[in-house]
Order: C-alpha cells, then structure tokens, then sequence
C-alpha cells in the first residue's frame, strides 16, 4: 500500500490515456472515499456524477470541456466525474460570510483532492478540468441551467509508460512560514 506521500507524488494530471475499459466499481470507490472529505459545517455542497462510456451524450461533455480550446487530451477519455456543487447549509454560507470566504467553494476543492488521490490509490489517473463552458456542460448532462458545475475530472487508465513527472513547485522556504 502506497503511503500518502507516495501517492502525492505519484498523481500528477494525466493528459494521456490508454482505451482500457475503467471499471464502474472503482469510480464508485474513488467516490465512495471522496464523500469523507471535510467541508466547512459539515455542509457537503456536492453531487459527484459518473459519466460513462455507453452516455449518449458524452462527446458533447468532452467538447463543453475543449470550447475554449484547450484539452485536446479529452478525445481519449471515456469515464469523467462531474462536480456539481448543491446547496451547502446555512451555517457553512454564514461562516463564510463573515470570514469573507467562499467556504464551498473550498469544501469542492478538497472533495476533488481527495477524488484523485483515491484514484491514485485505484491505479487510474485523472485530469481536473477548470475550463469549460458551463451551459454546454449542462446542456450535454441534460441539466437545467440552475445546475451549478465547478469542476469535471477526467478519469482512466493512463497510457502504458507514461511517466511521472517530477514535480514543478515553489520551494518549501517560500511557501512554509513558521510563526513562533
Ligand atoms: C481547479 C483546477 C483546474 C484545472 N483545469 C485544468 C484544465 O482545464 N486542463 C488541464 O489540462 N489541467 C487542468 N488542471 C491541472 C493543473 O494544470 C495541474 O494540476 C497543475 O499544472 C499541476 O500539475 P500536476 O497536476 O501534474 O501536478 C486544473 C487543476 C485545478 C486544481
């Protein structure tokens, strides 16, 4: 078993993907671990929706996901997670407020943290994906337009040999304050 850092090392976005058939039972996992995620009051503001290969509509997800031109990866991806955030509670929306703190916002992030971390741990590998455009978005799942989608992760097994690449990031110094 991979130890947390292991896995933090090793997921990184996978930006190529083989054609193996991902299993529904492991994303159902992935998401399974995901919904232990923490959020602020508990709130859980979130819907995580499988998408798979048999869905009609699903080359209309992929080209919501490449409309502003970019993830041209997506033509191979067959499995994708889809965030929606829902109505988180009271509590959560008033701590935010007075923190002047999107709080579910947050509480989205660390959910999709933890979906590919859990993925890691599956073996398959996954690419969030920011930018994209909503209302077509909504319009390939056959959502209203009330629907609030923030984050769509692409997820399968990457193509064998892909490497990991060794991580670009500011230095610890920069970033780590210690105050004492
Ligand atoms: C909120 C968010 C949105 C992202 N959107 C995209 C995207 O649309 N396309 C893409 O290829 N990568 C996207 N990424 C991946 C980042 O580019 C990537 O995490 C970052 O460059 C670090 O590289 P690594 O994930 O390989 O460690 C996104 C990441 C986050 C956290």
């Amino acid at each position: 078993m991979l130890s947390f850092k292991e896995l933090a090392l090793n997921r990184q976005s996978t930006r190529s993907f083989s054609d193996r058939e991902v299993e529904l039972e492991k994303i159902k996992r992935i998401c399974d671990v995901a919904s232990l995620s923490p959020s602020s009051c508990n709130s859980q503001p979130w819907k995580m929706h499988i998408v798979r290969p048999t869905y009609a509509k699903i080359n209309d997800l992929r080209k919501a996901c490449q409309a502003v031109g970019l993830n041209p990866f997506l033509d191979n991806v067959t499995n994708f997670i889809v965030i929606e955030q829902t109505f988180g509670n009271m509590k959560s929306k008033a701590g935010g407020f007075f923190s002047n703190n999107d709080l579910n916002s947050i509480d989205l992030g660390i959910l999709a943290a933890h979906i590919c971390l859990a993925a890691e741990e599956e073996g398959l590998g996954t690419c969030l994906i920011g930018s994209f455009r909503n209302k077509n978005v909504n319009k390939a799942l056959n959502f209203s337009s009330l629907q609030r989608i923030r984050l769509v992760v692409a997820i399968g097994y990457a193509t064998d040999g892909y490497e990991i690449r060794k991580k670009t990031r500011k230095n610890t110094e920069d970033i780590i304050d210690v105050i004492e």
